[in-house]
């Protein structure tokens, strides 16, 4: 039995062929940003309430009118099927035990159709990088329409791939024979998934005129684009930095979040992901003005060291923790965290 979201990952790593390890685990640059996300949470102190008389406290939030049985979803991340035979399917599974949300990679390794078949129930939402031919972006938008996906999660923090030294040294550049990024099949053949600079604001415009689904734009940490976003009709903003594996030395995530929170306003929700390893960051994140956080690694971490299991293994842990936490700070339900909650030692 393991305890902590790192005795996963240690499971985890023990399974892996070194390179793919790596590849999960890896960051940009120096990986500062990579290790700033953790460090920051880590940083931060709770000021628990006492006596205030709560029962069993309710988890449960509401996002673009879907429900979560907790604060804590699925973030998008590739290639699954290197931790897993089953991969995304698995996760799915695992995500549709939990009650909670799945963001389905763009960079799959099960088709967004095949993941939705295999999970019933599973709520899904697709992530997509807009892909510059916006005949292939708008046919992306269909799979995930026709998927039953709730919402589009726009990545815009990866205008070029960024560069992570481990898999340059590893050489780790394509999937193994026989697995593909699924979803980037167009007629007989598999496309690249373009990243480019030329992407912006306008073709945002574009893709929310042709799908009537919610946008969740994700990768923002500059305040004046979350105004920006919310100029251009975005349903919810997601403060990340990729999980330290674009810009590096970019803030790290709950660092950036109070002045994002700040500039929505209560306009729109709020998601953050990275650095996330316990239940006491969930509610600092939560303190601070997020309505959900997400986690990428820890979930391929239960994938790898033990299939759907472990990934339904994760979600429980953090479930658990949340909702211990949550009891020792006196609150009755996740909405009643608040910035008064967390302090900074300096
Ligand atoms: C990612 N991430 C990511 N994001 C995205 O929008 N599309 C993607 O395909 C991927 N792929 C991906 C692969 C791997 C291996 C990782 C680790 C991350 C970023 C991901 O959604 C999320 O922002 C971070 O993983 C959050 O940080 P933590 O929870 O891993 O610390």
């Amino acid at each position: 039995m393991r305890f902590t979201l790192r005795e996963v990952e240690a499971a985890a790593r023990e399974r892996l062929d070194p390179v793919h390890y790596d590849y999960f685990a890896g960051g940009a640059g120096d990986e500062v940003t990579l290790r700033a996300n953790e460090a920051a949470f880590e940083r931060l102190a709770l000021l628990p309430h006492v006596l205030r008389g709560t029962a069993k406290p309710e988890l449960g939030v509401t996002l673009l009118g879907g429900r979560a049985s907790m604060p804590v979803l699925i973030a998008p991340t590739a290639f699954h099927r290197l931790a897993d035979p089953e991969g995304e399917r698995a996760t799915a599974r695992a995500a549709a035990a939990a009650e909670t949300i799945m963001m389905v990679s763009m960079a799959s390794t099960v088709a967004v159709g095949d993941v939705a078949a295999a999970a019933p129930g599973a709520r899904l939402w697709f992530q997509l990088f807009i892909q510059p031919d916006m005949a292939f972006t708008e046919a992306l938008v269909r799979r995930a329409e026709a998927a039953g996906c709730g919402a589009l999660v726009v990545t815009a923090d990866s205008p070029v791939f960024g560069t992570r030294g481990r898999d340059e040294r590893n050489g780790f550049r394509d999937l193994p024979d026989g697995l593909c990024c699924e979803n980037m099949r167009d007629g007989d053949r598999v496309r690249e998934i373009a990243f480019s600079p030329a992407v912006s604001w306008e073709h945002l415009d574009r893709l929310r005129e042709i799908t009537s689904l919610p946008v969740v734009l994700k990768g923002v940490l500059h305040p004046a684009d979350a105004r920006a976003a919310l100029d251009h009709g975005v349903s919810a903003l997601f403060v990340s930095n990729h999980g330290g594996r674009q810009l590096d030395t970019a803030p790290a995530a709950v660092d950036a979040l109070p002045e994002i929170v700040d500039a929505v306003g209560g306009a729109v929700p709020v998601l953050l992901d990275g650095g996330v390893r316990r239940g006491t960051d969930v509610l600092k994140a939560l303190a601070l003005g997020a309505d959900a956080v997400a986690v990428g690694r820890p979930v391929v971490w239960g994938l790898a060291a033990d299939g759907e299991r472990g990934a339904r293994r994760v979600l429980g842990l953090l479930r658990a923790e949340v909702e211990e936490a949550l009891t020792l700070c006196g609150l009755a339900s996740v909405r009643d965290l608040e910035p008064g909650m967390v302090r900074r030692p300096w």
